[in-house]
């Protein structure tokens, strides 16, 4: 494979790039800046639809950008043409949505009519709760509304407004009995047949619901408290009116008054949940998380799992808790890690104990202490970097970016920008992982080097030196 690089990986380079070195390190400074997050147009009233004002030109960029926020986002589960075949598809279940074939479940249209850009909006911004289906709130209005655009692009719906919408009467006001007319109307409509008498989703037919492509689904049990479109009167409202498309639960429209619907929703929400209390073993905590928001569609956990982000039992090793508490406070704040990896990873709103309890898994998937003694701050010997500095050249520039230290133009395999390693990595690990990546992390597009172990030692001495100083300007 030929590629222009500027390193050349021959020994005779070796006075010519140690001059260009010393010019570049003299220059040393922290390029990995986080994207500046552009919250402009958050303010705007409502998320709109492609204007039909635009130019060609404008039209064509527009729709490119949510084609790449899409492929960054979606992808990994939907599949780039949106056929549900993402690589973490067959980590999950319910599975992912065929956007092109499959019809759309939540929508405020009539049933069987496509959605209208504010329901995909909606059910972008909101996720489905219960499903591995992240909320993609933490991303602008703009780029959801450009990613729903995208959606309807995959799934040949016209972006035009539709006069299929089935608007939901007025709030009627609750009464002391608002709870038990739902109630009636609950049992009067059948809801039970699926749903069950007191709303576990355990009537007499949900044993045998399929959805529309013969896979078996249930019956939602209203006691686990998650509802797929959100938790509001008016939510359920919309959903017992439109139907779930695609799946057992029919439209109800025309069979209730506005006061008996709203009864309806209300009875629903009356049901008590009965959240289980978090295990108070950190560990079994962690184990309940990673099932909860569905880790795995993404990540390898315990053996098991999907390809779309890192193993996650290789990264339990090799990186530090301090940086794994700061990425998931928010993942996006420190850019792209690998470049390599078409996806990223969504910020899935961790709570500050949550994350205490992932740590404390991932501590026992690598056999370390949680918390454990600070890492010690390894003795760099000036001259042991120095000696590096050239096998760092030689063997690693060509794939790995070390900020604006030594970039790396054109990387046919590139592996993460090594400016960050002395926040982000173990020290021991980088030996152990640059002596024989393959047996690290299996499969890994990272090459043995063939480096001996004191030349080893040199690398990583220059990189830990030049990020630690690169991390205090
Ligand atoms: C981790 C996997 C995952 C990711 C990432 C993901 N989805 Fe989904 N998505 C799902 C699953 C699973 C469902 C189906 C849930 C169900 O049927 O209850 C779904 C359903 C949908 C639906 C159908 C909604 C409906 O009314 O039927 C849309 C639209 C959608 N996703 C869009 C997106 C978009 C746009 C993105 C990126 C911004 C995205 N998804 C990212 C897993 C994912
Ligand atoms: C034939 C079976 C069936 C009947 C009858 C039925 N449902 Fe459902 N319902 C389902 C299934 C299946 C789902 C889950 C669909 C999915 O998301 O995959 C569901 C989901 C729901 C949800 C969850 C929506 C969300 O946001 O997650 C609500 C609320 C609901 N049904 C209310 C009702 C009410 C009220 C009635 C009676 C008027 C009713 N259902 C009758 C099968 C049924
Ligand atoms: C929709 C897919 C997806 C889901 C779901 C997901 N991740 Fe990720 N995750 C990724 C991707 C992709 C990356 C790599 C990001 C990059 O290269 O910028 C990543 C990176 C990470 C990293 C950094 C690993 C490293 O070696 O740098 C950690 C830690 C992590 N995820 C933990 C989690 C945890 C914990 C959960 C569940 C609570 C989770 N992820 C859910 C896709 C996902
Ligand atoms: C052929 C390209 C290639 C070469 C040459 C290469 N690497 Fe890598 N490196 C990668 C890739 C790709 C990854 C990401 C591996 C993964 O997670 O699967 C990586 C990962 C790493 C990591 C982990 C970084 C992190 O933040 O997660 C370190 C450290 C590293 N390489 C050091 C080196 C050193 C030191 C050398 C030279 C001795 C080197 N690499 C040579 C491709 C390369």
């Amino acid at each position: 494979m030929s590629h222009r690089s500027p390193v050349r990986t021959d020994r005779k380079v070796s006075v010519l790039v140690l001059i260009a070195v010393g010019a570049l390190l003299s220059g040393c400074g922290r390029t990995t800046t986080a994207p500046a997050e552009d919250e402009a147009g958050d303010d705007a009233a409502a998320i709109e639809p492609e204007p039909a004002t635009l130019s060609f030109g404008e039209r064509r960029a527009r729709r490119e950008h949510g084609r790449q926020l899409y492929v960054a986002e979606c992808s990994g589960c939907h599949g780039e043409r949106g056929l549900g075949d993402g690589p973490a598809a067959e980590a999950i279940d319910p599975k992912p949505r065929n956007l092109v074939r499959e019809p759309f479940k939540f929508r405020s249209t009539a049933s069987r009519k496509p959605p209208v850009h504010a329901d995909i909006v909606e059910t972008i911004s909101r996720g489905m709760p219960g499903s591995a289906m992240p909320a993609f709130e933490f991303l602008t209005e703009e780029e959801r509304g450009l990613l729903a655009e995208h959606v309807m692009y995959l799934a040949r719906i016209d972006t035009a407004p539709v006069s299929e919408l089935m608007p939901i009467g007025a709030e009627t006001p609750a009464t002391n009995d608002s709870v038990e007319r739902g109630h009636a109307v609950y049992k009067r409509l059948e809801c039970h047949m699926c749903h069950g008498e007191d709303g576990h989703g355990d009537g007499p037919s949900a044993p045998t619901l399929k959805d529309e492509q013969g896979r078996k689904i249930e019956a939602r049990d209203f006691r686990l408290g998650l509802f797929r479109r959100g938790r509001t009167a008016a939510e359920l409202y919309r959903t017992f009116e439109t139907g779930i498309d695609g799946t057992s639960m029919p439209s109800y429209s025309g069979n209730y008054t506005n006061a008996e619907a709203w009864d309806l929703a209300r009875y629903i929400l009356s049901l008590p949940t009965a959240p289980a209390a978090p295990p108070t073993d950190a560990v079994a905590h962690g184990r309940q998380i990673v099932e909860e928001k569905q880790c795995f569609a993404c990540h390898v956990i315990e053996g098991r799992g999907g390809v779309v982000g890192p193993s996650l039992d290789v990264s339990a090793k090799k990186l530090r808790f301090d940086w794994i508490k700061t990425f998931l406070e928010d993942p996006r704040a420190a850019g792209a890690i690998y470049p390599f990896r078409p996806y990223r990873m969504p910020d899935l709103g961790l709570e500050a104990d949550e994350i205490e309890a992932v740590l404390a898994l991932l501590a026992e998937v690598a056999g370390r202490e949680y918390p454990e003694a600070p890492e010690p701050v390894p003795a760099i010997d000036p001259d042991v970097a120095a000696a590096g500095t050239l096998f760092y050249v030689i063997k690693c520039a060509e794939c790995h970016n070390l900020g604006s230290v030594i970039p790396t133009p054109l990387a046919k395999q590139q592996g993460p920008d090594l400016i960050n390693v002395s926040q982000r990595l173990r020290f021991d690990w980088i030996a152990d992982w640059v002596a024989n990546p393959l047996s690290v992390y299996p499969g890994t597009a990272m090459v043995d080097t063939n480096l001996t172990d004191e030349e080893i030692e040199g690398v990583r001495a220059f990189l830990w030196k030049t990020s630690t100083e690169a991390a205090s300007h």
